[in-house]
């Protein structure tokens, strides 16, 4: 095998012969195992594609499960009432009406039948009194319509997907990370990686990669997100040459808990809220009636007694204030505390104890009744959680094509979080979960689709070089003199920028200290050292991702500086209320000449037709 130099110190790459290169042929590689993931998988195997999932976790282990509380689906079970229309309409106005319609469209005409179909391959959802699906009450959807299993909805749809896609006989790469998308000119030829047990490089040769990598939290400090969001197909996805919109919207949920410390961040999901539970702060009012925007008014209570009846009587009541979006209690929330009436340990107050019985709570609500007994000792059945704000999702991902899903380059497809918009500026709760089904299905059909259409690419041996050498660089810095930077340092740093300079509130002024700080932290991890070897180590996979975070991470940066207004889930101090002109554009990012930063450009939004523009004349 070839020898090679490191990029930067000309040292020869001492590892790069260490455990050789694994091949693989497949016409379809997905990366990642969460619902869309899967669901694309199962989709392209059952198109007749030779499939691969390749995750960096174990089987089973995707953020999917941390969406608790239900997969929005106008089913009509509760409210026949409900319906395609009224679920798009209900997504549009939640995402500011940024969304992509056809995108929209698509996810709210589909997503009964793909949870239907969820069901067929063995998942236990909740029942109606008529032995029908249940479906609970969130935030922004005029019905219940999230289908439901307790408050572990995600984690029975990634069993149930996990199941079907192992029995299928569906190959799964796992603890594996692929750290470049390979292509031949202008098309996908496949994806290089490592095992992070061995530190072993894999290449699999594929005509098209499907990423569904999910999202970029672990960029804040304050965070829902497990360790795998790191922003990887964010990163592959613009390296690759395709473009990312909508990054400047990341979602802050409204209530995570904030005591003990070790698990600040951690999510308390929306179905409290849903089921019953209102916010307090720490002078014992329900604070929420205090800031409905006026783009809600319309449907939401002013009044307890109003509020109350919703519970009843859904059809001639406007919804409780606690049920606004989730950009808008998370901004509430965060001012609450700002104005120094939040709770002992920073947060504000979830109150269900008061308003349902303690049965009741623990059959709806089992997951968050362990969760705060275990982890903060507090019984919600009897008292209110102390919650605060923490980084869930980001709406902005690679621009696709609404009905395959594929970006700007052929062969490299997208679905779930990483792909944008979907969810325009603001996603309502529950919409995540049949977002994965829909588009997961409809990537993984084009992917294979595409696969059969084109003749094999073949990789470019000199771009596995240049992956191999960009892998090894943090070794060989180790060995550099003076090469001093702790990967642990740099992620721990980025994490304080972000959740200080590019948080829920934001200012011209602190976003462009964001950008300083993003360079310098760029310019440290080019000194980036790793000790060890490749077996099994940590630091070196940080290191890899550290390189996605801060590519990610610029791009929210950047965005978020040029959108000079407030919507959904980019808010701006100097900027605070929406802006007509802003609404009729997304911004655009692609990685510039350098192939370390970004460009940015304003592209106007597609046009709605007509019959679903009058959905929105009242
Ligand atoms: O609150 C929750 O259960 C989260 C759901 C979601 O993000 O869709």
């Amino acid at each position: 095998m070839a020898q090679t130099r490191h990029p930067m110190t000309g040292n020869e790459m001492s590892y790069y012969a260490e455990g050789g290169t694994e091949r693989h042929r497949y016409d379809v590689v997905v990366v990642g195992a969460g619902g869309a993931g899967l669901r694309a998988a199962i989709a392209a195997h059952e198109a007749g594609a030779e499939t691969a999932i390749v995750c960096k976790s174990l089987l089973g282990k995707a953020h999917t499960v941390m969406a608790e509380g239900g997969i929005a689906a106008a089913m009509g079970n509760r409210w026949p009432e409900d319906n395609w229309q009224v679920h798009f309409r209900d997504t549009m106005r939640g995402g500011k009406m940024l969304n992509h319609w056809r995108m929209a469209q698509l996810h709210a005409q589909e997503a009964p039948e793909r949870v239907l179909e969820l069901e067929d391959w063995g998942a236990l959802f909740d029942r109606t009194e008529d032995g029908l699906i249940s479906q609970r009450d969130f935030g922004g959807h005029r019905y219940a319509r999230l289908a439901h299993v307790g408050d572990r909805t995600g984690l029975e749809m990634i069993r149930t997907l996990q199941q079907r896609a192992v029995q299928l006989g569906i190959d799964v790469f796992m603890e594996c990370t692929v750290t470049e998308v390979l292509k031949q000119d202008d098309r996908v030829a496949g994806a290089f990686g490592y095992w992070r047990e061995t530190g072993r490089f894999v290449i699999i040769e594929a005509p098209a990669v499907v990423l569904a990598t999910g999202g970029i939290g672990k960029s804040f400090k304050v965070t829902s997100n497990s360790w795998e969001y790191t922003g990887d197909g964010h990163a592959l996805a613009l390296r690759a040459g395709a473009s990312l919109i909508n990054m400047e919207f990341v979602q802050f949920h409204p209530t995570g808990m904030v005591w003990p410390p070790s698990v600040k961040g951690l999510l308390v999901t929306e179905s409290v809220r849903g089921d019953g539970g209102i916010l307090r702060n720490s002078e014992g009012k329900r604070f929420m009636f205090d800031y409905i925007p006026d783009y809600f008014r319309s449907e939401t209570a002013d009044s307890e007694e109003e509020a109350d009846r919703w519970y009843e009587d859904k059809k001639n009541n406007r919804r409780p204030p606690e049920l606004l979006p989730r950009d808008e209690v998370a901004r509430a929330i965060n001012s609450e505390i700002k104005a120094g009436r939040g709770s002992p340990h920073g947060g504000i107050y979830l109150d269900i104890a008061s308003r349902r019985d303690a049965d009741y709570i623990r059959k709806r609500l089992p997951s968050m009744y362990h969760q705060f007994k275990e982890l903060a000792d507090v019984d919600i059945t009897a008292e209110p959680m102390e919650i605060g704000p923490t980084c869930h999702y980001v709406m902005g991902g690679v621009e696709v094509d609404p009905d395959t899903q594929q970006s700007a380059v052929p062969g490299l497809y997208a679905a779930g979080e990483v792909s944008g918009g979907m969810h325009g500026s603001n996603r309502l709760g529950g919409n995540s979960l049949s977002d994965l089904l829909v588009f997961g299905k409809r990537s993984g059909e084009a992917a294979a689709a595409y696969a059969a259409s084109v003749p094999r690419p073949s990789v470019v041996e000199a771009d596995v070089r240049a992956a191999q050498a960009g892998a090894l660089a943090p070794f060989e810095l180790a060995a550099a003199a003076g090469a001093a930077e702790n990967p642990y340092t740099i992620q721990q740093d980025l994490q304080q920028a972000m959740n200080d300079l590019v948080g829920i509130i934001r200012t011209g002024v602190e976003l462009e200290q964001s950008l300083v700080a993003l360079e310098r932290l760029k310019e440290r991890a080019g000194s980036m050292a790793v000790e060890g070897h490749r077996q099994y180590n940590p630091g070196w996979h940080l290191a890899l991702d550290l390189h996605n975070m801060l590519l990610v991470s610029e791009c929210i940066a950047r965005a978020a500086l040029a959108r000079q207004e407030s919507r959904g889930g980019h808010t701006r101090d100097d900027f605070p209320g929406p802006d007509p002109e802003w609404g009729a554009k997304n911004l655009v990012l692609t990685l510039d000449a350098s192939g370390d930063g970004v460009e940015i450009a304003e592209k106007p939004l597609p046009v709605m037709p007509d019959d679903l523009r009058e959905l929105f004349e009242d």
